[in-house]
């Protein structure tokens, strides 16, 4: 480790993509412990887009991470580049990070945060290390991302105050979450607010199947009916969906409601700051130790490097064991 230190002496951080809980813990992570093994650290705003524009804190010291563990958003901010998508855009973002003299970057996001990392590193020979950070869930090598808990936990409690209103008029909810192309903080929300269907992209369904279920549970007296639908459920939108069922059994005065960004917000739950932290010393000891292109995730409780090319394909599984205890408790 002694060598390598010598070898990597300033490294840039930034947030890039849709923000999520956490974040800011990891950045406390990846400032602090820098400092620890005597690394200097620059904080790159609005991930590539302040790169280009060379909108770069030279230093950040320990304090300047004071009291934003807790917090939700990124003190970073983020954005979604356009403009780094050509090798005209990551050219200008390199000689920056060269006149600032920073050998080596730590990336928070997702698929195109790395897709973008890994071109940048590709073309310029910049080592980079990737924490994982979206609700979405989706990146492969990591057991869950930061940001996931938080935004299961806030679509849980939204479902827990539609419950009482969808008691108190016998009413049928279609429930929207987000997660772009994956079903796992649909999955996880339906199984914990005690939903009748999970609608997710990850498997076909129809309108009749959910027709069917909704029949069972009404015969079984049920007094409310929430259905969760990930947002990108392949059956067509939530408002569709509740009017193709709704046609099917218009005994139902059924209601959509679509969380949205609510789900990104909030202050991280314990699970994410520990995620968050765990991580960002994790990427910083990496860089340390060679690691390049890998995105640092937890794998049964264990850091694990994964390279960026795996880490982007998208999870193209659900937890099959949460869906099954959904169902048998849906009835
Ligand atoms: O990737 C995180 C996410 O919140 C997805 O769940 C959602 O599809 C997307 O970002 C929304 O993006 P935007 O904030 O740009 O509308």
């Amino acid at each position: 480790m002694a060598e390598a230190l010598k070898k990597i002496q300033k490294i840039g951080v930034y947030t890039s993509g849709g923000d999520s809980p956490g974040m800011n813990a990891a950045i406390r992570a990846v400032v602090r412990s820098s400092v620890y093994y005597g690394l200097t650290v620059s904080g790159i705003y609005r991930g590539y887009e302040g790169m280009i524009e060379n909108d770069i804190i030279d230093e950040m010291d320990v304090r300047s991470v004071n009291q934003i563990l807790q917090k939700g958003g990124t003190i970073l901010e983020s954005a979604r580049c356009e403009e780094f998508r050509t090798p005209e855009g990551r050219l200008k973002a390199y000689k920056n990070l060269k006149a600032r003299k920073i050998d080596a970057l730590v990336a928070i996001g997702g698929n195109g945060t790395f897709t973008g990392a890994e071109l940048l590193s590709k073309e310029h020979g910049i080592p980079i290390i990737g924490i994982p950070g979206t609700i979405d869930n989706d990146l492969n090598g990591t057991d869950y991302t930061v940001g996931f808990d938080t935004a299961t936990n806030t679509a849980i409690s939204a479902v827990d105050n539609i419950r009482n209103t969808a008691m108190s008029h016998n009413r049928l909810f279609f429930v929207e979450v987000m997660g772009r192309n994956s079903g796992f903080i649909a999955a996880n929300t339906g199984l914990a607010s005690g939903a009748v269907d999970i609608l997710i992209p990850e498997r076909e369904g129809s309108i009749d199947a959910i027709v069917e279920k909704l029949e069972k549970g009404r015969l079984r007296k049920k007094t409310s009916s929430i259905v969760v639908v990930a947002e990108g459920c392949k059956l067509g939108s939530t408002a569709d969906i509740a009017q193709q069922v709704c046609k099917k059994m218009n005994y139902f005065d059924a209601k959509v409601t679509i969380l949205g960004h609510i789900q990104r917000g909030g202050n991280p739950t314990s699970f994410d700051r520990i995620l968050a932290s765990r991580l960002g010393v994790a990427a910083v000891e990496g860089l340390i130790a060679g690691k390049k292109n890998v995105m640092a995730g937890l794998i049964k409780n264990e850091v694990v490097y994964t390279s960026f090319e795996d880490a982007i394909i998208e999870k193209d599984y659900v937890d099959e064991e949460v869906l099954r205890v959904a169902n048998i408790l849906s009835i």
